[in-house]
C-alpha cells in the first residue's frame, strides 16, 4: 500500500515558511490550514500566502480549506497551481454542491478532495466517490492543531476504504488531527493512505527522521 506523509505547515514557524518548508523536503506533499474565522474559530492564511509558499516550496502543497463557501474561494486556489485542494462537505452554500464544487477544481488542474468533520457521515458522499481525488476524514474537530486523535471516527474511515475497494477507484484517504507514533497505524489499518502530521514532524527535532518514522510505522 502506498503511504504519503503530509505535514501541517500549522505547527510550523510562521516566520520562516520557506525554511521551514525545507525541513519536511522528504515528504510527498506539505499540509496548508486555511481558515477564515467563520466555518472554525481561528484565522490562518489566505490566497496571497498561499501563493508565496507555492513560489517556493520543495513538495507539492495539499491545501485544507476550513472557510464558508467554498464554490466562491476553491477555485481561485487551484488557479495557483496547486496540486490539491481540499474543501468541507458541511461549508458549501445552499446555492451550490460539492460535486460543482469539485468538477471547478479539477478543471483547473487540481485534485480534488471532500472532508468531513468528525460527526459528519460518510453515507451521502458514497455515491459522490467518482468525483473526487481524496476524502479527508478529520480525526480532531477542524480549527487547531495539537489536539488528541478521535479514535471514535475510524468505522467511517473503514466505511469509507470499503467503498473505495468496491469502486475500484483510485481515491486516497487522508487522516488529520492527532496523527503521531502512537495513532498512525490505528488509521492506516482502519484504512487510511495519507496522513497529516503537524506538531508530530514540526514538534520533532529531525523532521525528516520523523516523516521516515512514521511512514514506517504506517506500515510502508
Ligand atoms: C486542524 C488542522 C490540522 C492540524 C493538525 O484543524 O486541519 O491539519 O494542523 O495538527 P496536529 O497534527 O498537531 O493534530
Ligand atoms: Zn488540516
Amino acid at each position: 500500500m502506498a503511504v504519503r506523509i503530509d505535514p501541517s505547515i500549522l505547527a510550523s514557524d510562521f516566520a520562516n515558511l520557506e525554511s521551514e518548508l525545507g525541513r519536511i523536503a522528504t515528504a510527498d506533499l506539505a499540509h496548508v490550514d486555511v481558515m477564515d474565522n467563520h466555518f472554525v474559530p481561528n484565522l490562518t492564511l489566505g490566497l496571497p500566502v498561499v501563493e508565496a509558499l507555492q513560489r517556493v516550496t520543495p513538495v507539492p502543497l495539499d491545501l485544507h480549506l476550513m472557510i464558508d463557501a467554498p464554490e466562491r474561494w476553491a477555485p481561485q486556489y487551484a488557479e495557483l497551481g496547486v496540486y490539491s485542494v481540499t474543501f468541507h462537505a458541511e461549508a458549501v452554500g445552499a446555492d451550490s454542491d460539492p460535486v460543482s464544487v469539485a468538477r471547478s477544481l479539477r478543471a483547473r488542474g487540481a485534485r480534488a478532495g471532500l472532508a468531513l468533520k468528525p460527526g459528519t457521515s460518510a453515507e451521502p458522499y458514497l455515491e459522490l466517490l467518482p468525483e473526487f481525488d481524496m476524502v479527508l476524514v478529520m480525526t480532531v474537530e477542524p480549527g487547531f492543531g495539537g489536539q488528541s486523535f478521535l479514535e471514535s471516527t475510524m468505522p467511517k474511515l473503514t466505511q469509507l476504504s470499503d467503498a473505495v475497494k468496491r469502486s475500484g477507484l483510485d481515491v486516497w484517504l487522508q487522516v488529520d488531527g492527532g496523527i503521531n507514533d502512537n495513532t498512525i497505524g490505528i488509521a492506516a489499518a482502519a484504512g487510511a493512505d495519507t496522513f497529516v502530521a503537524g506538531s508530530s514532524v514540526f514538534g520533532a527535532e529531525n523532521a525528516a527522521a520523523q516523516i521516515e518514522r512514521l511512514r514506517l510505522l504506517a506500515g510502508e
